[in-house]
């Protein structure tokens, strides 16, 4: 099938001789004279290049390059200018052209710059056809789960992946954001590019805006060098502002500004710097909430959220544990080298019971710690009695509460209890073979007692 181009020109003579030359050249050419008429039909088809023109009535073509590319985010816009225009289109090309070419140009012209666009596309899409044949080795294959909200997310992942739009990640801690991001910016066409993780909730106010846009020499006491931001690095590639619901408010016009207009400014700097870059965000908070209390701006969360990604906590997917759980002992085994071969039924059984308040992550640390005390494979008892030290550190540890996950600590006191109380209820009738009456002696509780505590639970 032939390429097809957009062709935005609104002097008719010109129109139809690129038309005829471009036929001739074997390409498919659909033709607007205004740019507004463009923008829609580079929405509603399936253009491989378009190429307009600056000077249009009405909107010009520079003015149209981002809602061009908003319309048609995998298709190259080449921009045509006459001599007089060239700085239109430098600045067509800071807004995201692909390449300008002033007239007036040759036809042999004409054909190279058309000609290597297209060769860079195809290019493209042949390594977007090798990735999906290599579909077991894709990243998103990295996304443990198949439980329908997990393939929901998958889907979604690699639909969103390859556009150039903003991504808003949302989920309880340890459900998988940041590794939704790295599948996003590995499934997407700046996969080579620079990845650049910013962690807002790691940054003290007031050295933010220096840490996103960098600065110039002597900006400030101690700016001995010039330093660009972070997104100056991600430059091309990709940006991850993780924990965004800790961004403080006085910084959010800013970073809604260097989103929307693709350039920053650094501190103590006088001319604003083209970046390209995409963004990812992502947050454990409800960030529409925060939104309605004010806290965090409208017009932010909305330039985020283009597309949103929601990880469901685990307990909302439990079919998703043994998967999940089998893949992080072998992990396990691998990376730390402890020797375990895998988990008892029993043990997957218990796990199932659990309802995970921190997560995948939570579920990683647990088994960490049942692996420990394994002897071969995790068993129901090596998980019982990870969890019983996972859900009360305290009391197995003379430091208090350092050095465990803090998610722990992120549970509501009566459930936290209520665990403990079950695995300990487990835990003695183990170890009197049953024996209710056994059991209550072990706990120091009464027969009594201990019968209603087994209805309770
Ligand atoms: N679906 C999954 N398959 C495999 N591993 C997973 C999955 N989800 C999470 N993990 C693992 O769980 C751990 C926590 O995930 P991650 O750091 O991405 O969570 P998060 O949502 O960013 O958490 P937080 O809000 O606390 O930053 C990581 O080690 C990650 O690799
Ligand atoms: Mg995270």
């Amino acid at each position: 099938m032939s390429e097809h181009i957009l062709l935005i020109e609104d002097d008719y003579a010109f129109q139809g001789m690129l038309l005829e030359a471009l036929n001739e050249q074997g390409y498919q050419v659909t033709t607007a004279s205004r740019a507004e008429e463009g923008i829609a039909l580079a929405r509603q088809g399936d253009y491989d290049l378009i190429l307009t023109d600056v000077m249009l009535p009405g909107m010009s073509g520079v003015e149209a390059i981002p809602p061009l590319r908003e319309a048609a985010p995998n298709t190259d816009i080449i921009v045509m200018t006459a001599y007089s225009s060239k700085e239109l289109a430098l600045e067509a090309v800071r807004r995201g052209a692909y390449d300008f070419f002033a007239k007036p140009f040759s036809l042999k012209e004409l054909d190279i710059v058309v000609r290597r666009a297209m060769e860079k596309r195809r290019l493209q899409s042949e390594v977007f056809a090798l990735r999906s044949t290599l579909r077991h080795d894709s990243p998103v294959s990295r996304l443990i789960g198949e439980s329908p909200p997990m393939r929901e997310v998958k889907a979604l992942i690699e639909k969103v992946a390859p556009l150039d739009t903003t991504v808003l990640i949302l989920g309880e801690s340890g459900t998988g954001k940041e590794l939704v991001s790295d599948t996003l910016c590995a499934l997407s066409p700046r996969a080579g590019q620079s990845f650049i993780k910013v962690n807002c909730a790691a940054i003290p106010e007031h050295l933010f805006e220096n840490e996103l846009f960098g600065h110039e020499k002597g900006a400030f006491t101690g700016a001995a060098a010039a330093q660009p931001g972070k997104f100056e690095l991600a430059h091309s590639g990709t940006l991850l502002l993780d924990e965004i619901g800790d961004m403080p408010l006085a910084i959010q016009p800013k970073l809604l500004r260097a989103v929307e207009e693709k350039k920053v400014e650094r501190l103590g700097g006088r001319r604003p710097i083209p970046v390209d870059v995409r963004i990812i965000a992502a947050t454990n908070q409800n960030l529409s909430d925060r939104v309605a209390d004010k806290s965090f701006r409208e017009d932010l969360y909305y330039r985020l959220s283009v597309a949103i990604i929601n990880l469901p906590p685990l307990r909302k997917r439990k079919e998703d544990i043994p998967l999940l759980a089998e893949h992080l002992v072998r992990k396990l085994g691998s990376t730390l080298g402890i020797p375990v071969h895998g988990l008892a039924p029993d043990g997957i059984h218990a796990l199932m019971q659990y309802d995970w308040p921190g997560n995948v992550r939570q579920l990683a640390n647990l088994l960490e710690r049942a692996a420990i005390t394994a002897e071969g494979v995790i068993t129901a008892s090596d998980i019982t009695k990870a969890l019983s030290l996972h859900a009360n550190p305290a009391a197995l540890s003379v430091e208090g509460c350092s050095g465990y996950a803090p998610e722990a600590f992120a549970l509501p006191l009566k459930e936290t209890l209520q665990q403990v109380e079950r695995n300990l209820l487990i835990e003695a009738l183990r170890r009197a073979n049953g024996s209710q009456k056994n059991a209550a002696k072990l706990l120091g509780v009464t027969p009594k007692n201990m019968w209603a505590k087994l209805q309770k639970h």
